[in-house]
Order: structure tokens, then C-alpha cells, then sequence
């Protein structure tokens, strides 16, 4: 069965991506900060291995990528992801804004570099990156949330770039927008379940086509401007 490699994956969104994959019967190493916390993920049942990974922590993503390296990985998705401060314009607190880019724009760059020895195993490798439509300039009519925006909005730039540096390499790359999902980072009025979300977005990511790679979809499968 194809094997999945997820950060993020002790609660919200990755919590659901681990459930669903492991039921479906892939193999799944789930990465999380805290793995003597994740209780809920730990007591999934199926193949999988739950480890140490902080992504702004280089030492730690390069030890598991090395402890790793003689896997194929046929799936890469990039979950990790805080919103930071919800700071509008006159209002920036500039460091916790360095924060969020180290963790939502940096730490799965630094992800795919490290485990890009093992996606090459793999006979049809995909990175998905969860981006957000808050990322999308073409879409921003909204404003405010600097730290965020700009977050996802480089990440979509990581995205496109990789897509264009390793197709050579035959791996597909996409960013998506799960939905506004009801998690901690969505809170309780949003009107996306977790499962519906992770359903719609493994249905996409198993359809995928080389032709796609580069692209940014919806978890309804819908292209969305940059
Ligand atoms: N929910 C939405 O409506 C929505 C909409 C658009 C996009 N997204 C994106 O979807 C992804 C998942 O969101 P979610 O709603 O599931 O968020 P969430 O419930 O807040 O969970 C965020 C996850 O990221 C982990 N994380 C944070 N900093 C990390 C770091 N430095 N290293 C490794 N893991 C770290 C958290 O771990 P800890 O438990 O240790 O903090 C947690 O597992 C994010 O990238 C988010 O931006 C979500």
C-alpha cells in the first residue's frame, strides 16, 4: 500500500487526513510536536508510526527524513499551519509575524528538501501543501490579517516553483484550500466538517494528473486563482 508522510497531524485537519488514510490502508507516519500528547492520533488503528517533528526545527526534520530514507513516500502533505496574529494594517507585530512565516512558508519548504530523496522512490509522488483562499490575491477583497495572507500567498509561490523544479523528477505538487473548516484554527461556526473536507481533498489528490501539478484547488476539486 502507498505510504503518506503528514505534519500536523495530532489534531484539526491532519488528525482526520491520518484517520482516513490509515482506514483506506496506507501506511502512515504522522509527525506531530508533541507525540506524548497525541493521544487521539496514537490510538488510530492501522500502519501507523507517529514521530517527533517540529517544522521549524531543521535538526528534527532532517534526523526523521534521514532515520526514514530507505522508504518510498508516495505522498507528502504539508499541514502544519497556524494562523498567528490577526493583525490589520497600523496594528503589526512584526516578530510574531516572522513566527508565522517560519512556520507556514519556510517549514514545509524545509520538509520537501529533506524528504525529497524518499518521493523519488515512489513511482507517482505528490506534495500537497494546504494553503488557504485567504492566499489568493486575485481573490483578497477582504483585507486585514497580514501574517496569514502573506503566509499562504508565498506558500502558493513554493508551490508553483516546486512544481516547475522537480517535474523532471515526475513529482506532481499542488496547493489546496480545504474549506473554512470547523477545528480550532476554524472555530465552531465554520461550516465545513473535518471529514467532508479531508474526503474532498483525498478525492482530489487521488485523481491527480501531472497536468495539474502547479495548480491551486478548492477540496471540492475547483481550480481558485492565485
Ligand atoms: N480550518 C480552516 O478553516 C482552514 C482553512 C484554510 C486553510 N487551513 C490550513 O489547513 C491546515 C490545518 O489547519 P487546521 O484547521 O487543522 O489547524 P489547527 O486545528 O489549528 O491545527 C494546526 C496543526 O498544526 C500544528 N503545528 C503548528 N505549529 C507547528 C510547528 N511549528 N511544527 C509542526 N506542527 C505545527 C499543530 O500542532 P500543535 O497541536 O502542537 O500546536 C496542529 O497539529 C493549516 O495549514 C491551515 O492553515 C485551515
Amino acid at each position: 500500500m502507498p505510504t503518506l508522510l503528514l505534519s500536523g497531524a495530532n489534531r484539526g485537519i491532519g488528525l482526520e487526513y491520518a484517520r482516513q488514510y490509515l482506514a483506506d490502508g496506507w501506511r502512515v507516519h504522522a509527525c506531530c510536536r508533541f507525540p506524548d500528547r497525541a493521544k487521539e492520533l496514537k490510538s488510530l488503528e492501522g500502519d501507523l508510526e507517529v514521530h517527533k517533528m517540529d517544522v521549524t526545527d531543521a535538526l528534527q526534520v532532517a534526523n526523521l527524513a534521514r532515520e526514514l530514507r530507505e522508504e518510498p513516500l508516495d505522498l507528502l502533505i504539508n499541514n502544519a499551519g497556524v494562523y498567528g496574529a490577526r493583525s490589520g494594517f497600523g496594528s503589526q507585530d512584526f516578530d510574531a509575524w516572522t513566527e508565522t512565516l517560519q512556520i507556514n512558508l519556510l517549514g514545509p519548504l524545509r520538509v520537501v528538501e529533506a524528504f525529497l530523496p524518499l518521493l523519488e522512490k515512489a513511482e507517482k509522488p505528490c506534495i500537497v501543501n494546504m494553503s488557504s483562499r485567504l492566499g489568493s490575491i486575485g481573490l483578497n477583497q477582504g483585507g486585514g490579517s497580514y501574517p496569514y495572507r502573506t503566509s499562504k500567498a508565498a506558500l502558493n509561490m513554493v508551490t508553483k516553483n516546486l512544481s516547475v523544479d522537480l517535474a523532471d523528477k515526475g513529482v506532481i505538487v499542488i496547493s489546496v484550500h480545504p474549506g473554512w473548516v470547523e477545528t480550532d484554527m476554524g472555530g465552531a461556526s465554520a461550516p465545513v466538517s473535518v471529514e467532508d473536507s479531508v474526503s474532498g481533498l483525498r478525492t482530489l489528490i487521488g485523481a491527480l494528473e501531472p497536468g495539474q501539478s502547479g495548480g491551486f484547488f478548492t477540496y471540492e476539486g475547483e481550480e481558485l486563482p492565485w
